[in-house]
């Protein structure tokens, strides 16, 4: 047991209280975040980044899908309504926060998944044409990214025969162009990044990085899990070749709801995904006795897709588009930068440490802090209603959601995160 007793409230508490609230007021989205549903109990959700918080209208929408799409209609509404669903939504999506232009981008499966399909994909496509000493074998990753994206592309190299060749950029400032030059080759056959580093925050340079990977003749592959609905992109004019993100973390779309693909138009006729199921046939309902993939973005389908998990997230796309990505971003960075500031003045002293970036151009929607009793921390401040999350090994990340998190409520999380500090995290 700690004999430490909570600290009052200071005067730096004071000073930040009021520039929270000045940000508040200032703040041209803050009438948004009533668009949420409340929390009962929570004080300050700090995880937006890992699930982002339903819409107040989201109970109603799924009900009325259920009584009347599902309910009413039948089976009818696959021909009315969701049969191309998984195209108009990944159009919706590239519209709203990709920068894309429609039929490069589709909703199916988990991230996991598509990240098979498309590194898979990417990296067969790219084995040809041959480098001097006779193919491209080679798959880049770097050593931070998520498991999840490391595991997938461990196993297509083994399943490909091919090798993985590992960048370690500075955990921080998360992945450059310097980091790449040196591994990039004629053996090069796809790069596969995240943009916005899930532990740290940092944010890459798509468009250098892309023009790099492109330079060595190679394909590159981001990870838009933590972009997507909270850095704007223009995927087209960075010439992304392919790209997956998820949709329950800033596009709200509810846990497990599916993930989307983004395939460049004129890689389309080059790539071929591994899991050929019915859903990506050239003629669906023909059951013929051979696989023809059909054409487009609409190959990466294979089976069903889940429909009611891609209810929730139609309505935070029409809360982005109202709000605008660019101010969007300009929120989340008011909410970084003042979440860096209170950590300077009311966790420093207490020895932790910042594992994100200062500059706020080079990073995302989050930022992480470090301290050795975190992992304690973050148990105690979940029991009171105050929610981040943990990283190993000792970091606690503050994930702001833009659209439904104030400044006020982020000045909330820090000061907890001092008073549980100071009950030594028990
Ligand atoms: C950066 C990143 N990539 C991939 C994933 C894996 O996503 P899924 O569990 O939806 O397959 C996550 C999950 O949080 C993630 O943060």
């Amino acid at each position: 047991m700690s004999d430490h007793a909570v600290p009052s409230p200071t005067d730096t508490d004071a000073a930040l209280l009021s520039e929270a609230r000045a940000l508040d007021a200032a703040d041209p989205l803050h009438a948004h975040l009533d668009a949420f549903l409340e929390a009962p109990g929570v004080q300050a959700y700090l995880d937006g980044n890992s699930l982002g918080r339903p819409l107040a209208v989201v109970p109603e929408r799924l009900a009325a899908f259920v009584r009347e799409d599902w309910g009413t209609r039948l089976i009818r509404s696959w021909d009315e309504q969701w049969m191309d669903l998984p195209e108009r939504l990944g159009d919706r999506i590239a519209e709203v926060t990709l920068g894309a232009a429609p039929g490069q981008t589709i909703v199916a499966d988990s991230t996991s998944v598509l990240l098979y399909k498309l590194i898979r994909a990417g990296a067969a496509a790219a084995g040809a044409p041959a480098g001097p000493d006779g193919a491209r074998t080679e798959i880049v990753i770097e050593e931070g990214n998520f498991p999840t994206d490391r595991f997938i592309a461990a196993g297509v190299a083994a399943e490909l025969g091919m090798d993985l060749v590992w960048v370690q950029p500075d955990p921080v400032r998360g992945v450059t162009v310097d980091d790449l030059v040196p591994v990039l080759s004629a053996r090069t056959a796809l790069v596969v990044l995240s943009h916005v580093d899930y532990r740290s925050g940092a944010l890459a340079d798509m468009a250098a990085i892309t023009a790099q990977v492109h330079d060595a003749g190679a394909l590159v592959l981001w990870d838009l899990c933590h972009s997507a609905g909270s850095v704007p992109m223009q995927l087209d004019a960075w010439g992304a070749d392919l790209a997956v993100g998820c949709t329950y973390k800033y596009l709200n779309g509810g846990p497990g709801s599916p993930a989307f693909a983004y395939v460049r138009r004129d890689l389309q006729a080059q790539i071929r995904q591994p899991i050929q199921g019915w859903w990506s046939a050239a003629d669906i309902f023909a059951m013929g006795p051979r696989y023809a993939p059909t054409p487009g973005i609409r190959q990466l389908l294979s089976g069903t897709p889940p429909v009611t998990s891609m209810l929730a997230m139609q309505a935070m796309l029409d809360l982005i588009a109202e709000a605008g990505m660019a101010a969007v971003r300009a929120k989340s960075v008011s909410l970084t930068d003042f979440a860096v500031r209170a950590a300077d003045e009311v966790l420093a002293p207490l020895g932790v440490r910042l594992l994100s970036p200062r500059d706020s151009a080079l990073r995302g929607g989050h930022i992480t802090i470090g301290h050795p009793e975190f992992q304690a921390v973050t148990q105690r401040l979940w029991g009171e209603g105050v929610i981040p999350d943990f990283r190993f090994p000792d970091g606690i990340r503050l994930g702001l959601s833009p659209l439904s998190t104030s400044h006020e409520e982020t000045l909330r999380g820090v000061v907890a995160v001092r008073d549980a500090l100071a009950l030594g995290g028990r």
